[in-house]
Parts: C-alpha cells; sequence; structure tokens
C-alpha cells in the first residue's frame, strides 16, 4: 500500500510555501533572459578583444567550412566527453561519412593523475585500436590524401579535445585550465598537440597527430560538411559550449597579424561554460552555491554548471536533500536518505532524464484528467499536494516515477509515496528548464552576434535557414529540453527567425570534425 500523505490546513500552507520559494528562484523571466543574452553580446566582444577574458572567444585558426566533396581516411582521438573515443572516419565526398570507433574508459585516478600517465593512456589506446583494426581489416588505418610526412606509414591523426585551449595554429594549443572533473598534473600550459605526440612517440607508434579541434568545432565542421553549411556549433552534454564562424575584422584581439589581416571568417571557440565567472548576472540558489562550493573547480565554468549534464543531476540532488532535511517536518521520503542520494553527484543527470521521462511518455493528452471537487491540482506546471485529484492516467505516471527512485535511489519502498514522486518530478523540470531557457540565450547571443537577428525580434524572415549543429547527452536525450529551448530562443530573436533555425543533431561530430580537420591540416603541409 503506498502511503498518500494528506496535508491540511496550515501544515499544507507552509510546506506549499517552501516549495513556492525554491519553483521561484528556478524561474527567469523574459525580462531576465533578455538582460543575460545582453551580457552575453557584451562578454562576447570582450573575448573578442582580450585574450584574458573569462569568455575566453578562441581564435581557432579554421577559416572556412567544408562543403561536403572533401574525402579521405583519418584517425581521430575525442576526449573531453564521458568516454574516451578512437575512431576511424571515412569522408565518403557525397556529405556522408562512414566512422568505426571503440570507447575506452578514463578513470577518475587517469582524471586527475600526472599529465603524462594520462596521455600514455591515449596513446595506448590508439594502439589498442589499431591492433584492433588492423587484425579485423588486415590493413592498417591510412589516408587518401597524399601523406606528407617522412614515414609513408605514419597515419594522420586528428585530435578533439574539448577543453579550453588556447590555440596558436591548427596543430598547436597551451592548455588554458581543466573542466568537467578533469585536473591532470603538469599539463596547464603545456601544448596539448606536443604532449600527445610525446606519448605516441614514447610508444613508437606510427601515429602523428596533425590538427586540434574543440568538440564545439568539430560538430560546426561536420555538420557543415552534411548539410553544406553551418553557423554555429553547439555541445549540450557532460558540458556545454559553443563555437561559431565569424568575421575575422571582429577578432581584434588578432592585431595585425597575419591571420587577421587576410580577412574572411575565422571559427571561434567562445567557451560559453565561462560565462557568469563573476558571478553578477545570473540568479543564483543556494543550491547551485552549494554545488559550486563543492566542486572540483569553484567559481570556474559557472554557466556550464546551470546547464550541462554533469551538474544538472546535482543540483537536483541539493534541492532533495533540502527538502527531506526540511523543518519543521521533512518534505520528501518521510525524512529518510539513501546512499546515492547522500554521494556527492549520486544523482546521475540520467535518472532525472528518466523521471521527466516517464511523466512525459504518459501523458496521454487525449484523456481528460478526472475532476474532483474542489480546486484543481497544480500538477502541470509545479509540484502539487493533492494526490486525489489526479486522474488514473496520471497516478500511473507517477507510480512509475516511484518505481524508478526506489530502484535508482535505493530508497525504502515504505518511505516513497505518490507525492514524493511527484515532488521529484517538479524538482528535475525546474532544473532542466531552466537550463533549456539559458541555452537558449547563449544560442541567441550568437544569431545576434552574426547579424542574423535583434535581441527582442523584429529582424524579417531570413531567406535561408540558419543552420545549428548540436551534440551532446542533454539535447539528444533528455525530455524536452529542445522544446523547452526553442521556445525560449523564439521569445528573444522573434518567431520569424526563430522558425529558421534548424538545429540538427550533428552525430559523431567531434570524430568527423576532427578528420576534417586533419585534411585541412595535411593540405596547409602541417
Ligand atoms: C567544457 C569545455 C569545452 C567543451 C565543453 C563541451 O565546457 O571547457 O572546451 O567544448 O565542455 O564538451
Amino acid at each position: 500500500m503506498i502511503r498518500t500523505a494528506a496535508l491540511n490546513g496550515a501544515t499544507h500552507d507552509a510546506e506549499r510555501k517552501i516549495l513556492d520559494d525554491i519553483e521561484h528562484q528556478f524561474q527567469l523571466g523574459q525580462d531576465a533572459l533578455i538582460k543575460i543574452t545582453e551580457q552575453f553580446l557584451e562578454d562576447f566582444r570582450l573575448g573578442l578583444g582580450d585574450y584574458n577574458h573569462p569568455m575566453a572567444m578562441i581564435p581557432t585558426f579554421v577559416t572556412g567550412v567544408p562543403d561536403g566533396t572533401e574525402t579521405g581516411t583519418f584517425l581521430a582521438l575525442d576526449l573531453g566527453g564521458t568516454n574516451l573515443r578512437v575512431c576511424e572516419v571515412t569522408l565518403l565526398g557525397n556529405h556522408d561519412f562512414r566512422l568505426r570507433q571503440q570507447k575506452y574508459k578514463v578513470s577518475e585516478a587517469l582524471k586527475t593523475g600526472e599529465a603524462t600517465v594520462l596521455f600514455d593512456y591515449l596513446a595506448d589506446s590508439v594502439d589498442a585500436f589499431l591492433t584492433e583494426f588492423s587484425s579485423a581489416t588486415g590493413s592498417p588505418v591510412s589516408t587518401s590524401v597524399a601523406n606528407p610526412f617522412d614515414s609513408p606509414t605514419e597515419v594522420p591523426l586528428g585530435l578533439t579535445f574539448s577543453f579550453p585551449v588556447e590555440q596558436t595554429a591548427l596543430n598547436e594549443g597551451k592548455i588554458l585550465t581543466w573542466t568537467k572533473g578533469f585536473a591532470a598534473k603538469n599539463a596547464i600550459g603545456n601544448d596539448v598537440v606536443r604532449l600527445l605526440q610525446d606519448a605516441f612517440d614514447r610508444k613508437h607508434l606510427h601515429v602523428r597527430c596533425v590538427a586540434l579541434v574543440n568538440d564545439t568545432v568539430g560538430t560546426l565542421l561536420s555538420r557543415a560538411y552534411t548539410a553544406g553549411s553551418c553557423l554555429l556549433g553547439g555541445i549540450f552534454g557532460t558540458g556545454t559550449n559553443g563555437a561559431f564562424v565569424e568575421q575575422v575584422s571582429n577578432i581584434t584581439k588578432l592585431g595585425n597579424s597575419p591571420a587577421r589581416t587576410k580577412g574572411g571568417v575565422m571559427i571561434v571557440n567562445t567557451e560559453w561554460g565561462a560565462f557568469n565567472n563573476t558571478r553578477t548576472t545570473l540568479p543564483t540558489t543556494p543550491y547551485d552555491n552549494k554545488l559550486d562550493r563543492e566542486s572540483i573547480n569553484p567559481r570556474k565554468q559557472a554557466f556550464e554548471k546551470f546547464i550541462s549534464g554533469m551538474y544538472l543531476g546535482e543540483i537536483t540532488r541539493n534541492i532533495l536533500l533540502s527538502l527531506i532535511d526540511a523543518s519543521p517536518r521533512p518534505l520528501l521520503f518521510d525524512g529518510s536518505s539513501s546512499a546515492p542520494l547522500n554521494t556527492h553527484y549520486g544523482l546521475d543527470t540520467a535518472i532525472i532524464s528518466e523521471v521527466e521521462y516517464a511523466w512525459e511518455s504518459g501523458r496521454g493528452d487525449e484523456v481528460a484528467p478526472q475532476k474532483s471537487s474542489g480546486s484543481k491540482p497544480n500538477w502541470q506546471s509545479a509540484h502539487f499536494t493533492d494526490v486525489d485529484a489526479l486522474s488514473p492516467q496520471d497516478i500511473a505516471r507517477l507510480e512509475r516515477i516511484r518505481d524508478i527512485l526506489i530502484q535508482r535511489l535505493q530508497l525504502a519502498p515504505e518511505n516513497v509515496t505518490l507525492r514524493d514522486a511527484a515532488i521529484v518530478r517538479w524538482a528535475a523540470s525546474l532544473v532542466a528548464n531552466r537550463a533549456a531557457r539559458l541555452s537558449a540565450t547563449a544560442i541567441a547571443a550568437v544569431l545576434v552576434q552574426t547579424s542574423h537577428a535583434k535581441l527582442g525580434g523584429g529582424t524579417p524572415e531570413p531567406k535561408e535557414n540558419i543552420v545549428v549543429g548540436v551534440d551532446g547527452s542533454l539535447i539528444q536525450h533528455y525530455p524536452n529540453f529542445q522544446t523547452r529551448l526553442r521556445a525560449s530562443l523564439q521569445s528573444l530573436v522573434g518567431e520569424a527567425v526563430e522558425k529558421r533555425v534548424e538545429i540538427d543533431l550533428a552525430k559523431d561530430g567531434s570524430g568527423a570534425g576532427a578528420a576534417l580537420c586533419a585534411l585541412q591540416a595535411i593540405k596547409q603541409g602541417l
């Protein structure tokens, strides 16, 4: 029998107020969204002019986008998402590519130990991949592009390195800082291509790292390859970031260098995850502050900590803990907790995604909610307290969520009511909704920066679609993330522009992007 805590009178009001207060802290109205986008534009401008601004606006030295006719076979190594991936990418020349890949785990010890050990592991993974593929196909990975290296058997590799790197050329760049839980020692300030190449050389691998690319740039290039053009590559996954095609004349920090005087365009990696590191723009809750304080990089990646997959579960965990501990009476799970809930990062974003999925997939809009006497429950947008007023369909959805909570959070069944299930779903949706709305401000800022839109709307409908390539677990799997993002985007740039923004998944974009960069590098004789 499921406990259904009935709430009445004063208790009801006091508890409702606690929940309402939390809800209020997570809401971002239209004015707030506009203000945030304006600050984004200001930070873009400052970052384009200054190498030391928190919004890094990194020039990538990629001065064009592919058109889909490029061909060749390359190795790609991708570090910075959930897994390390080694891929063999074949660009087919018809807007399509073929990719074979192997994923490898990166342990916490590797993430936080000595950098040489991490890079040795990368080299070992490439070695393992080559051995496996050579034996599987009978021939090692090769390139169809004329190989400019001394040894004809050297395999060119593009590295997707999804951390802030101050690039000085296509195949050169200093690591600025680690993000997303990495903290390997003696890496910051070093050239990441050198670190990797040294590891290949230590192991006598005939592989040459010819190009370095951020995952956002890879996503942009790969979407341009398949779609024919692309303005912005965005990652909404473990971390969040965007890269876009900028006029070189706007990248004032390049001064009078040849890269600038040549004119034209260059892809800029914004590193927008660091937006609001000054903590002056985003309305911040105690749950965010706790997350930041306990993180490996306090006061860094402030925007990312509101948005990305690494953190949404943790913010939600912080809310749930405050409700378990609420005084004078617990508001959740009868005041009990569990090992996952008591563990730092113990509530994976995948779990809140499952909770929201269980709610959304059982919505059954054709079924009218069962009317009960009295006022309608406030369950559509928020928490609710009146379980008795729910339709059988809604009860079924909450029962599914309750099962997920019992299993995934190891909670004792007798401590989880349907009302608890509703409250967890509500908390998840607050956190994810805020993330999606903030993501829209970043995209809107790029559209305005590149003169595709005006803030507040009023731009006539563009003649051509504006292509945005995206990748990452959040945008791929989190229920309604894109729908929520698009609604906010529309409110920022107007319907005429928003409906022309084509947001599509650049699946395996990091791999294909690294291959496209490697091709570029070989053409430039690097
Ligand atoms: C972090 C990294 C950034 C990367 C993003 C998405 O924000 O700093 O370089 O693009 O995560 O993976």
